[in-house]
């Protein structure tokens, strides 16, 4: 088992306080908070060997581009991409959507389909809208049930040649639902669709094999993993990010430029156009070190025992309904409480030191399909407590006393 008093001692922001009250933080699926070692890792950066990458022969030149590559490959490693260049330093999950569906532009004609899931996040919802209004191509959408799953057998009546690519969230950011990913892959494969998936919420809960998983792209941020903000990785099959144009044009992904006509840079450097951020890239190599060393078994573990503390103890509340309610889930509870909007008691729960998320959480298909303005979401990370999700429980029936 985890020594988690350990583990709080790593992250300082744990044993602040918030309006006077110890912080509960249960916001983990907006953004992770950092250890010390990821903040140390920043200021070590800046103080020791701070210069531009790939372009000067001096020696911080030199040590801060093979910082940035080491951390490349330690990424690389971590979820078991085959080399090193399929894996893009970006500033985010949305940011990689983006570079993705900004290259199918040229590649989707009329008539052509793009596989979406009713479960997504605004992000990868907008960018392949976008794509469809440029290129004629059709967006389909995979239907959800009451437990908020994906219907795999609507999915699969979904599919046809006409289908191009088909992306789907590993895990949902609203409900915390796991996608069975490997199936959607498979099939979306057979009839020669190309698979994105968003795993924005699964890399803080558990370690993507891409190669395993055969999906083309993986897209996911560093924020949410104990990484700094503005951080992320777009992994892309070899073959599929040869085919895509670069997403920006600037320095550092040319071979040669002359006013005739540009050639563009091998993999990664294609596509990771302009100074990118190299602290944040190295940094995130600290992360994936961090969340190894404690072990994804060991995280799983504690988050399983959280969930089910807090699924039990919520639905003691009278008039409290949980949204997600299938199976397979990541430590994330989604609430409301009968007749009680979720902005109000996440309000007053704040000011009893909880953090939670309250709104739709850019989810609004989801919001509406279960005719709600949104929820209440309580999402758990490792270094969270028993003890913390009582207080929240407790937190919550006072609010639901003050607001009947
Ligand atoms: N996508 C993040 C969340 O779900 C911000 O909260």
């Amino acid at each position: 088992m985890l020594d988690i008093q350990k583990i709080r001692a790593d992250f300082p922001i744990l044993s602040e306080k918030v309006n006077g009250k110890p912080l509960v933080y249960f916001d983990n699926g907006a953004t992770s908070q950092k250890p010390q070692i990821v903040i140390d890792a920043i200021a070590t950066y800046y103080q020791e060997i701070n210069a531009n990458i790939h372009r000067g022969v001096h020696t911080l030149s030199q040590l801060a581009t093979d910082a940035y590559e080491i951390s490349r490959v330690k990424i690389q490693h971590h979820i078991n991409a085959k080399f090193s260049h399929e894996v893009l330093f970006t500033s985010g999950t949305t940011f990689g959507i983006n570079l993705v569906t900004n290259g199918f532009a040229s590649i989707l004609k009329p008539g052509d389909e793009v596989v979406v899931s009713s479960l997504e996040h605004h992000s990868n919802i907008v960018p392949w809208q976008m794509l469809c209004e440029k290129t004629g191509a059709t967006l389909k959408v995979i239907p959800m049930n009451e437990e908020g799953e994906l219907i795999m057998e609507a999915f699969d009546a979904l599919l046809s040649e006409k289908t191009k690519v088909v992306t789907v969230n590993h895990i949902s950011n609203a409900l915390g639902i796991i996608n069975p990913i490997k199936y959607i892959i498979e099939k979306a494969h057979a009839v020669g669709a190309a698979v994105l998936i968003d795993g924005a919420q699964a890399v803080p809960h558990l370690k993507p094999d891409v190669q395993d998983l055969d999906c083309d792209f993986y897209a996911f941020s560093g924020h949410k993993m104990c990484g700094p903000t503005g951080t992320g990785i777009l992994y892309g099959k070899e073959e599929w990010l040869n085919k895509l144009p670069p997403y920006q044009g600037g320095g550092e992904m040319i071979k040669e430029v002359t006013f005739e006509k540009t050639t563009y840079a091998d993999l990664p450097h294609k596509f990771e156009a302009g100074t990118p951020n190299i602290a944040g890239g190295i940094v995130l190599g600290t992360a994936v070190d961090y969340l190894n060393n404690i072990g994804f078994d060991n995280i799983q573990k504690q988050e399983e025992a959280l969930l089910a503390h807090a699924t039990k103890r919520l639905l003691e509340i009278e008039g409290l309904r949980i949204y997600g309610t299938g199976k397979n889930k990541a430590s994330v509870v989604s609430f409301n409480i009968d007749g009680i909007h979720p902005y109000d008691i996440g309000s007053i729960i704040d000011k009893l030191g909880i953090a939670v998320r309250t709104g739709h959480h850019c989810a609004q298909p989801i919001m509406n399909f279960f005719c709600i303005p949104g929820t209440i979401r309580a999402s758990f990370s490792f270094y969270n407590t028993i003890e913390e999700i009582d207080a929240m429980v407790e937190a919550v029936k006072k609010a639901k006393t003050m607001l009947s």
